[in-house]
């Protein structure tokens, strides 16, 4: 059996911890990122440490596991190298596991660059979107122009290399100086490239890899980046990433049949958090907001950036589960919003959104222009109790269990995970 792992809103949702416990039942031989780079930061806490991953996917915590970057992803090299560098410095092993398809896109300092002069430009604006400037944006942006560098180049002839460089330059070099920025060399951004290519060779594999691993029987783990809002396509645009998150994407990225996929876990948190710019229909403001922010250690885990809160959005939800065909999903950081509700009395749940004065319980659309004419309509809900470690049903307290049981019945879908905690373990498997 073949599981994608999704987060449902803008990210964060503790999609590591669940692709963690998910992994853990032992049936999987392989664990592929298929959308995204190192705008991603999964927190993972194993034998009492945490780590924080970007590119790398969570299963390298199991020695078994294959570790695949698929053909959807970006990185940058350097950034790649010093997160396997890291990692190895705490005593894990990537020997023979990593394999990354040669077709997967290169960011390079065009692309950086670019990201951050785009946001510096922005930032008193309306548009700006608030970006990890990891240069993801970019990178599909040239991909899509058909002027990226892809991971085989980084092995082939210098000189072709350099001839894609300098493609690149004249297309990037005139909009950074139009932003205040230097242009680049391409020689730079050649030897930047070089750096790490010697040892990065050994993971390269082609995008036949995970179709061949399936067609052997073998079952794998696709850990999706981000959340459905963040979808390029169907999300919160203009404020997404830029890559489509949902199922869909692992046939894209993989190169594999959609038949393979058989079990989609969407992760939804509790409540919903985001960071950068864009609409939030829930979102709490003031002293509310910064508790709740206190009580869940609110911070992005790529950018340190503040994350903004919000109160539980089934609406936006249910959009989501169903145009994901979600088959189940697992509500994370149960234990961090029953401990808000201990400090506030109760919290509010939005389960329809008004629009010209008429309830709604699905939104058509999720882009920002239609958001502009909703308000969410709440009922108070008291979820005080401690659900901190709880690891079965039957110890949930029964305030918890009502919060879980109207969430599956409202979103009509059965709900096969509940973290409690952020170690291995501190889950109520269903
Ligand atoms: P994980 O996998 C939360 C957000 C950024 C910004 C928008 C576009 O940890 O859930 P980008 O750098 O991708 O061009 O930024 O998307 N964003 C995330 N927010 N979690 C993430 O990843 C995110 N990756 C990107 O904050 O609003
Ligand atoms: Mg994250």
């Amino acid at each position: 059996m073949n599981t994608g792992v999704f987060g449902c809103l803008w990210g964060d949702e503790a999609k590591a911890k669940i692709v963690d416990e998910e992994l853990a039942r032992g049936c999987y031989h392989a664990n592929v990122r298929f959308q995204g780079g190192p705008n991603a930061g999964h927190t993972i806490y194993s034998k009492g440490k945490k780590y924080v991953l970007h590119s790398v996917p969570t299963g390298i915590f199991y020695e078994h596991l294959d570790l695949i970057i698929a053909g959807g992803c970006v990185f940058h090299p350097t950034v790649l190298m010093n997160e396997i560098r890291d990692l190895e410095s705490k005593g894990i092993s990537f020997d023979g596991r990593l394999h990354i398809f040669s077709n997967v896109t290169i960011i390079t300092k065009y692309e950086l660059a670019s990201d951050g002069a785009m946001e510096d430009f922005l930032s008193s604006s309306s548009f700006k979107i608030g970006t990890t400037r990891r240069g993801i944006g970019p990178a599909y942006a040239h991909r899509a122009a058909r002027i990226a560098i892809l991971f085989e180049d980084l092995f082939g002839d210098d000189a072709a290399l350099l001839e894609k460089l300098k493609r690149l330059s004249v297309d990037v070099n005139p909009r950074l100086v139009a932003y205040g920025v230097d242009p680049i060399d391409p020689l730079d951004a050649l030897s930047d490239l070089k750096e790490h290519s010697d040892f990065l060779r050994q993971y390269m594999v082609y995008n036949t890899y995970i179709g061949e691993l399936l067609e052997s029987g073998k079952s794998i783990l696709f850990e999706g980046a981000q959340g459905a809002g963040l979808d390029i396509i169907n999300g919160t645009y203009s404020f997404a990433t830029s890559f489509p998150l949902s199922p869909g994407a692992i046939q894209i990225s993989c190169n594999i049949p959609m038949k393979y996929i058989h079990k989609i876990i969407g992760v939804a948190k509790a409540y919903p958090t985001r960071v950068g710019e864009g609409p939030f229909p829930t979102q709490i403001f003031g002293e509310s907001e910064d508790s709740l922010r206190r009580t869940g250690n609110e911070y992005g885990a790529t950018t340190g950036r503040n994350r903004r809160c919000g109160w539980p959005d089934r609406v936006m939800l249910s959009y989501v589960i169903r145009s994901f065909g979600i088959t189940e999903l697992a509500v994370s950081c149960l234990d961090t919003i029953s401990k808000f509700s201990q400090e506030v009395g109760s919290i509010k749940i939005c389960d329809a959104y008004s629009i010209n004065g008429v309830n709604i319980d699905y939104p058509k659309s999720i882009t920002d222009s239609y958001l502009k004419n909703i308000q969410p309509v709440y009922r108070e809900f008291d979820l005080s109790c401690d659900c901190f470690r709880i690891n079965n049903i039957n110890d949930l307290p029964f305030k918890a269990q009502n919060f879980i049981s109207q969430t599956q019945d409202r979103l009509r879908v059965p709900i096969t995970m509940i973290s409690t905690g952020p170690n291995r373990g501190d889950i109520i498997m269903l």
